[in-house]
């Protein structure tokens, strides 16, 4: 039945995407995430600051854009079964549109390093999930070698069309801003999304859909940051275990969009980033996870320009890792259910 209204990333942006004339189409109306303005980090920066808000997508992250198109493309060539290494996200977009194609989902995963919420989306959509007792690093490496020795494809992003697809996030940005942003501020791990963005730009202003082109602004964990650094990391840590990455598989393509557009790649400690998102939490009313804020913590530390248009991706959705939420506020207060004991906690004077 034909319905009207957004029908995912595929079917907006198919003529500006390299997807097979006849394949068929895996979506979950992935897509169409909100750009919000933030008032409050908009003053503190001089600045007309937006956040593009991607745990809103079906799975909560921005990883479904990128899924849709993979999950498609390997229905399409007749694949029954996807494997990817995952902190997490990944995994669970891929388990979630593994199933919508009736394919069956592989997924190996940091033992102990990865949020709950995501945890229980893969094994809630039937993925088969794999702890390793190793790091994402380690468990990408593995997942590499798979297609040799069984018949998967894999879904992590050095599969093209994962960046094909998640570069419809900056198409997205410029339909709503008229023009490119500015900054654009970005959390960066494997660093296949900086590198998806940078290519969307570049391929609207070859387009001339845009009359510039943004300064791309990548932020690692301090623990965790192997770009900046300049050498790989054998035990990356950080509390954004989203972006807990040695060895980052986009290494070449987030050096080349910061250096081609007059960004940076940066670090920001993990106390910048829990500040951040408590920051956007409390002060702008939007909830991520701990790694997404990693964009807003590097805007935090950078100097924009007076007046300029920035975007802060928000990766993920703030309920994927409640654990972390919870051991950065104070525990409600616990009291006996009685009028006077609720006015005297309530902390509201008339
Ligand atoms: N933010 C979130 C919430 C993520 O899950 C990831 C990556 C990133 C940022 C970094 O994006 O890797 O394209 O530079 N998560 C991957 C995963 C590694 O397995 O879910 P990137």
């Amino acid at each position: 039945m034909e319905v009207s209204g957004w029908k995912g990333i595929i079917n907006q942006y198919r003529s500006y995407l390299d997807f097979p004339e006849n394949g068929t189409v895996v979506t979950l109306n992935e897509g169409n995430t909100p750009l919000i303005f933030a008032p409050k980090l908009s003053k503190l920066k001089n600045a007309n600051v937006f956040l593009k808000y991607e745990g809103l997508n079906p799975t909560g992250s921005f990883k479904d854009r990128g899924m849709t198109m993979a999950i498609s493309k390997a229905k399409s060539s007749g694949v029954e079964a996807v494997v990817c290494a995952s902190t997490g996200n990944t995994s669970a977009s891929a388990a979630a549109y593994a199933t919508r194609a009736d394919m069956s989902c592989v997924v190996l995963i940091p033992d102990g390093y990865i949020a709950l919420g995501k945890l229980a989306q893969a094994l809630i959509h039937g993925a088969t999930v794999i702890q390793i007792q190793g790091n994402f690093d380690e468990a990408l490496e593995i997942v590499r070698t798979l297609p040799a020795h069984a018949p998967v494809e894999i879904v992590n992003s050095v599969n093209p069309s994962r960046i094909e697809g998640q570069k419809t996030g900056a198409f997205e940005i410029v339909d709503v801003l008229g023009d490119s942003p500015d900054y654009h501020f970005i959390p960066v791990g494997n660093a296949g999304n900086i590198t998806a963005y940078w290519k969307g730009y570049l391929q609207f202003k070859s387009l001339d859909k845009i009359t510039k082109l943004p300064k791309m602004m990548g932020f690692q964990a301090a623990g965790a940051a192997p770009i900046v650094d300049g050498h790989p990391i054998d035990n990356p840590d950080t509390v954004a275990t989203a972006i807990r990455i040695g060895n980052p598989a986009s290494w070449y393509g987030a050096t080349a969009a910061a250096s081609e557009s007059g960004g940076m790649i940066g670090k920001v400690t993990d106390e910048n980033i829990l500040e951040a998102y408590k920051f956007l939490a409390k002060e702008e009313s939007v909830f991520c996870e701990p790694a997404s804020a990693a964009s807003v913590a590097g805007l935090f530390v950078s100097e924009v320009a007076k007046d300029s248009v920035v975007v802060c991706v928000l990766t993920g959705h703030g309920l994927k890792d409640p654990d972390i939420a919870i051991s950065q506020i104070s525990v409600p207060v616990r009291i006996e259910p009685t009028l006077n004991e609720v006015l005297r906690v309530m902390n509201v004077n008339n």
